[in-house]
C-alpha cells in the first residue's frame, strides 16, 4: 500500500463509554481508499462498538470520524474536560495570586472555556449536519448532470430525461453520507427479518432511499443475486430456506446494493463452517476488486485476517495497541498481545506445531505503566506500538 493513498475513513481519538465501561478509548487509525484493514482482538475488546460508532448509532463520546473529508461523528467529552481543567486549574493558582496575576489567570481561563464551547458548537454541528452538507452535493451532481443533457435533447428523448432527472433528484435530495458506509454482521440469520423474502430483505434499503421504479429495483436485485453467487429464482424465497454461508451472501447483498464506499465487516465469517468461510472471504475480496469497495474487517483472531488485509490494528480492552501492515505485523510483532495473538495461529506444519508454544499476555507482568505511561509510537515507518519511552527503546533494539 503506498502512503500517498487517499483516506477514506480517519478514526480519532474515538473513545465510547457506556457508564465505567470504556468500550473503546482513544482508538485512532485512517483507512485508505481501497484497503482491507482489519481489525483484531479478543472478544469484549471494542471492535464491534467501533463499527457501530462509525456508522453512527451511538453519538460518541470523544473523538473525531471523517469520511470522505467530511467530520460525520463527533464526541463532547474532550471539549467537557477541557472546560473543567481550567476551571480547577484557576481555582489552584488564584488562592495565591495577586490581584493582577489573578485577573490575567482569569482571561485566560475564560479564554479556553469559549475557546472550547466554540469546538463544541462546532462539533454538534457537523455531527448533526454531515448528511444535509452531503445532500447538497449530491443535488448538485445531479443537476450538473442531467440539466445539460435534458437542455440538448428534444421530444420523447427529452421527457424520458425529464423524469429520470426527477428521480435522481428527490433521491440526491434524501441522500445520507452514512449509507455510504455499510455494515456486514457475524450472524447473518438475526439480522435478516425472516419474515420478508429475499427480493424485499435486498431491496429494503434503495426504498428507504427513495427509489420507486419497480423494474429498476427488481433489476438491481436479480444483479445482486449473481454478483454475490446466488441465482435470481432464490430471490422469492424466506431466509430459513438458505445454509448459513447463503445467508451471509444474503447480508453481503443487501450492503453492497446501497453502492457503498465502505463496508464494515464484522466477524462476517465466525459463525460459518470452517470450509465456507473461505468462500465467503473470497467473495469479499473479488467484490472489494471489482466494484472498488474498500473492507474495514473485523475478526478476533489473526488467522482469518492474514491473507486478507493490507494493514491490521490490533486491539486489547477498548485500547489499540499495535498498527501495522499485514507483512511487517506477521514479521516483526512486537507488542507483547500481539506476540499471543501470533501465537495461538495454527499452521499446516507439522514441525511448527510441535514447537509453537502458545504465549499468555498479562499486562500487569509486562508492562511497568506506573511512572511513564504508554503512548502510540511509530517504531518504524508505518508501523506503530503503544509503548513507554523504555519499551520504546526495547522495541528498536529489537528490530535491528
Ligand atoms: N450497548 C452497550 N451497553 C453497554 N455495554 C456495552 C454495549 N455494547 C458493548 N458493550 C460492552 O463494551 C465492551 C466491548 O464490546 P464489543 O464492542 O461488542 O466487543 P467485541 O466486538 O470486540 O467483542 C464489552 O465489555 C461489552 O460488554
Ligand atoms: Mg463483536
Amino acid at each position: 500500500m503506498e502512503n500517498n493513498q487517499e483516506v477514506l475513513l480517519r478514526v480519532e481519538h474515538l473513545c465510547q463509554f457506556f457508564g465505567s465501561t470504556k468500550a473503546v478509548n482513544d482508538v485512532s487509525f485512517d483507512v485508505k481508499k481501497g484497503e482491507v484493514f482489519g481489525l483484531v482482538g479478543e472478544s469484549g475488546c471494542g471492535k464491534t462498538t467501533t463499527g457501530r460508532s462509525i456508522i453512527k448509532l451511538y453519538d460518541i463520546t470523544s473523538g473525531n470520524i471523517y469520511f470522505k473529508g467530511i467530520r460525520i461523528g463527533a464526541g463532547l467529552m474532550s471539549y467537557r474536560v477541557a472546560i473543567r481543567e481550567a476551571k480547577k486549574s484557576f481555582k489552584e493558582k488564584a488562592k495565591t495570586a495577586d490581584a493582577a496575576s489573578r485577573s490575567a489567570l482569569k482571561s485566560e481561563r475564560d479564554r479556553i472555556i469559549h475557546e472550547q464551547k466554540k469546538q463544541m458548537k462546532a462539533a454538534k454541528y457537523d455531527r448533526k449536519h454531515c448528511d444535509k452538507e452531503y445532500a447538497e452535493q449530491q443535488v448538485a451532481l445531479v443537476k450538473g448532470k442531467y440539466l445539460p443533457l435534458i437542455s440538448a435533447a428534444r421530444g420523447e428523448k427529452q421527457r424520458t430525461l425529464r423524469s429520470e432527472y426527477r428521480n435522481e433528484l428527490r433521491k440526491a435530495k434524501k441522500a445520507r453520507l452514512v449509507t455510504k458506509i455499510q455494515m456486514i454482521f457475524q450472524d447473518p440469520s438475526a439480522s435478516l427479518d425472516p419474515r420478508l423474502t429475499v427480493r424485499e430483505i435486498i431491496s429494503e434499503g434503495l426504498i428507504i432511499q427513495g427509489e420507486k421504479n419497480k423494474e429498476l429495483i427488481n433489476q438491481k436485485v436479480d444483479e445482486m443475486l449473481e454478483t454475490v453467487g446466488l441465482v435470481r429464482e432464490h430471490a422469492g424465497r424466506y431466509q430459513h430456506e438458505f445454509s448459513g454461508g447463503q445467508r451471509q451472501r444474503i447480508g453481503i447483498a443487501r450492503s453492497v446494493i446501497m453502492q457503498p464506499e465502505l463496508i464494515i465487516a464484522d466477524e462476517p465469517v465466525s459463525a460459518l463452517d470452517v470450509s465456507i468461510q473461505a468462500q465467503v472471504i473470497n467473495l469479499l475480496n473479488d467484490l472489494r476488486e471489482h466494484l472498488g469497495l474498500t473492507v474495514l474487517f473485523i475478526a478476533h483472531d489473526l488467522s482469518v485476517v492474514k491473507y486478507f488485509s493490507d494493514r491490521i490494528g490490533v486491539m486489547y480492552f477498548g485500547e489499540m495497541v499495535e498498527l501495522a501492515s499485514s507483512d511487517e505485523l506477521f514479521l516483526n510483532p512486537l507488542h507483547p498481545y500481539t506476540r499471543s495473538l501470533l501465537s495461538a495461529i495454527p499452521l499446516p506444519d507439522p514441525e511448527y506445531e510441535k514447537k509453537r508454544k502458545r504465549i499468555t499476555y498479562n499486562p500487569l507482568a509486562e508492562h511497568d505503566y506506573s511512572v511513564d505511561k504508554p503512548t502510540m509510537r511509530e517504531i518504524k515507518p508505518e508501523h506503530f506500538v503503544k509503548c513507554n519511552q523504555a519499551e520504546y527503546e526495547k522495541y528498536l533494539a529489537q528490530l535491528k
